[in-house]
């Protein structure tokens, strides 16, 4: 049979914790579909964490692990992605080091979601590697030679700047890279149970790993349209949280919520009852998927270990084709 050349897709997390909702509705269910046409890596950039949270290194090896069990609960199948660690792959150290040197300093530090990172992480003195990381991120992508990148849009920035990379490298030495783009999400943001972005730091995540108890007793204490406090007021959907979970988990039944709630006949209480119900019977096939796989001791360790072997080869080549282009190979000297 002819072997088919496949378009390759990158994409990744940083271990800093569990995923969760909003990590599935953004990001993860568009890759479990992308998996089946192109040929995906997932990269689980450890050293990105070393960015923000050296306080914390002793906490990785651990994250790595659950967020590839996160990984396969949601259906991303090792038998046809990729998934491996960035520090596994020297050579992506290497690029970060050549691409440093392929833009300015002043482009770098014109990046509008490092700053808004910076502004809010309360971060005072950011380091170097803080202030370079869509660069470290530019070579994740490159390192395959990427087509296309599935991100949210705070990631767009680094995607742009990946691609001059990509030119820059191109026009100064050879046509190496392809110019990646960019696939965003269908799905608009789903808020924290406080109406925030949601997300680990905050606090404010139900995560895929969550029993049903914790999902219940998290639902039950978001916060709603702050208008509607008796049974018979009248609610605003547009504005309430829950009603966005609605719209993404269970669109089929937003119309009829949102009636009820504007006619005054839905409770919040009841409403949020049923979003919980929902929302467990969504998660219950990850969670047993997820059971079954951490009953496999060594599962997660081999699929790694495959995902390195898979990634090295397709990085030698990356980076024999840079050392070739720049004239950087010093073979019969
Ligand atoms: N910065 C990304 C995030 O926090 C994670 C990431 C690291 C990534 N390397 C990547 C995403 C390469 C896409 C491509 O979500």
């Amino acid at each position: 049979m002819k072997k088919e050349i496949r378009k390759i897709v990158l994409t990744g997390d940083r271990p800093t914790g569990l995923l969760h909702l909003g990590h599935y509705v953004g990001s993860l269910k568009n890759r479990v579909e992308l998996q089946d046409e192109y040929e995906c890596y997932f990269i689980i950039a450890d050293y990105q964490v070393l960015t923000d949270q050296l306080q914390k290194t002793q906490e990785i090896k651990n994250n790595i692990k659950e967020i590839v069990l996160d990984y396969l609960s949601v259906g991303i199948d090792p038998k046809k992605s990729t998934i491996f660690v960035q520090s596994q792959i020297p050579e992506i150290a290497e690029l970060y080091l050549i691409f440093s040197m392929l833009v300015t300093f002043a482009r770098v530090k014109r990046n509008p979601t490092v700053k808004e990172e910076i502004k809010s992480s309360g971060i005072k003195k950011p380091s170097l590697g803080f202030i370079s990381y869509p660069v470290s991120q530019a070579a994740d992508i490159l390192c395959v030679r990427a087509n296309y990148v599935p991100v949210g849009k705070d990631q767009l920035p680094h995607i742009e700047l990946t691609r001059e990379i990509a030119k820059t490298f191109n026009q100064l030495f050879k046509e190496v890279f392809p110019i990646p783009e960019p696939i965003l999400g269908k799905t608009p943001i789903l808020p924290g149970l406080d109406g925030q972005k949601m997300s680990k730091s905050r606090g404010n995540a139900i995560y895929l790993k969550d029993d049903k108890k914790t999902v219940e007793k998290k639902v039950m204490k978001t916060i709603t349209d702050p208008q509607k406090i008796h049974l018979g007021d009248k609610g605003h959907p547009e504005i309430c949280n829950i009603y966005k979970y609605y719209q993404a988990f269970f669109p089929e039944k937003t119309e009829e919520v949102k009636k009820m709630c504007q006619s005054g006949k839905l409770s919040c209480v009841e409403c949020k009852k049923q979003l919980a119900k929902i929302l467990n019977e969504f998660l219950d096939p990850f969670r047993e998927k997820r059971k079954e796989f951490e009953k496999k001791p060594k599962l997660v360790e081999e699929i790694l270990e495959k995902g390195r072997k898979n990634t090295q080869k397709r990085v030698k080549e990356t980076s024999e084709m840079v050392k070739e282009a720049m004239r950087m190979r010093y073979e019969n000297l």
